[in-house]
């Protein structure tokens, strides 16, 4: 067996762990840092979590706040724009995926004259211009410990995938304390991602014996944790326990990588607006029925882990408790299907040759342990537009 591994040098996990900024850096030997967030962490006062430690040892920071949910090359550009002003040694990035993810793009783009579209996969991108610090207040997307970074291309509408050492954050702050004011419908669909990243992880081609127990954990505290997250969101150790397992399934994903649903879902975000962990949710049961007979000891055990299947439940019997579970798990979390999300049957239909290209060109079903053709992912699409909810 041989593989890599991916983390960031240091991860400092635990509530109120936030206030321990100013130190982290002086840690690390960094002193002039840019944040980068959006506008709801200002507008809250969520930032100040991250300014008043900075303020209380002095250190000088600027604010970028103008990044936008499903980050897009604009603003990327934007915020490498205020780079070429001051002379940062380090960014912090801020809130959910979307801040993170283009702290990330923004310290690559900023490393070469390379446009970001030329960075997407199978490109490496491996150069960042600086350091990155993550800090996510949603649990989540993993992007604080992972080696990619997602950003819309906005002149075709593609959600791209860019991957290497450039995107790694050198350090991570994961405070569970900073999620406990995430709304509902947004804890159901980051902590639904999570989910997907751990159990794609583990079924992956690519998995290896690192990204495995890193699933197998992730798993367990997501599936014992996200609906107690999403009816009491004030739930001090449900919210921990998702910001730890949202961080395992990203150092999970991180090193076996994502798979079909991931593949599949960029598309719907970029065409239709939808927010990530959403369109993963859409997809997840269809998706997994239809690997299930492939890889039916990986998913009833990953059955047994989340809590739908009882250990002593026989591979057959607990794989088929993964799919009805899944099923279950969305009509509870209210996630609802592409129809009932509003988007348009014949727009839907006319998409779906170009979704399927552009989820196989991705690389991500490949790693899939069913790898679907064209035909087969369109198929698949039409299978989810029809679900009834
Ligand atoms: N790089 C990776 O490895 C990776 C993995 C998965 C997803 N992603 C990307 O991450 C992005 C999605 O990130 P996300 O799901 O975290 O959503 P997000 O960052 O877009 O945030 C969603 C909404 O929640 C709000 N929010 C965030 N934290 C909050 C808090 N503590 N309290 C109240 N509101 C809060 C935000 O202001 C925003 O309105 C997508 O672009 C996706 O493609 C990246
Ligand atoms: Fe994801």
């Amino acid at each position: 067996m041989e593989f890599n591994l991916f983390a960031p040098r240091l991860l400092r996990v635990g509530g109120g762990k936030v206030a321990e900024l100013a130190a982290l850096l002086a840690t690390l030997g960094l002193s002039r840092p840019l944040l980068v967030t959006d506008p709801f962490m200002v507008g809250s006062g969520l930032v100040r979590r991250c300014l008043d430690p900075l303020a209380r040892a002095g250190i000088e920071v600027a604010v970028f706040s103008d990044t936008v949910p499903e980050p897009t090359d604009t603003v990327v550009r934007a915020g490498v724009r205020l780079l070429g002003a001051h002379a940062f040694d380090c960014l912090i990035g801020f809130g959910g995926g979307s801040p993170i993810d283009t702290a990330k793009a923004m310290a690559i783009l900023a490393s070469s004259d390379r446009p970001l579209r030329a960075c997407k996969v199978p490109y490496a991108a491996d150069r960042a211009a600086l350091p990155v610090i993550t800090i996510p207040t949603t649990a989540g997307t993993g992007s604080e410990v992972t080696r990619f970074t997602v950003i819309t291309d906005t002149e075709c509408d593609e959600k791209m995938l860019i991957a290497g050492l450039g995107a790694l954050p050198l350090a991570a702050i994961v405070d569970y304390e900073l999620t406990l004011s995430v709304p509902a419908r947004t804890t159901a669909d980051t902590g639904l991602d999570s989910l997907t990243h751990a159990l794609e992880a583990w079924v992956s081609c690519r998995a290896n014996p690192y990204s495995d127990a890193q699933a197998l954990a992730a798993m367990a505290l997501i599936g014992a944790n996200l609906r107690t997250a999403f009816h009491e969101p004030a739930n001090a150790a449900a919210r921990e326990a998702m910001a730890l397992g949202a961080t395992l399934a990203g150092l999970a994903f991180g090193n076996a990588s994502v798979a079909l649903v991931h593949g599949m879902s960029r598309p719907i975000g970029a065409h239709f607006h939808v927010p990530h962990g959403l369109s993963n949710a859409m997809l997840l049961p269809v998706a997994t029925r239809f690997a299930l007979a492939t890889a039916r000891g990986h998913y009833a055990e990953a059955a047994r882990r989340i809590g739908f299947a009882a250990p002593a439940d026989d591979d057959e019997t607990a794989s088929g408790r993964l799919a009805d579970g899944l099923v279950a798990l969305n009509v509870e979390l209210g996630v609802p299907s592409p129809r009932a999300y509003g988007i348009d049957a014949a727009a839907w239909e006319a998409k779906l040759e170009l979704m399927a290209e552009q989820a196989l060109a991705s690389g991500s079903p490949a790693n899939n342990p069913r790898v679907p053709d064209k035909a087969e992912i369109i198929a698949l699409y039409q299978r989810v537009w029809a679900v009834n909810t």
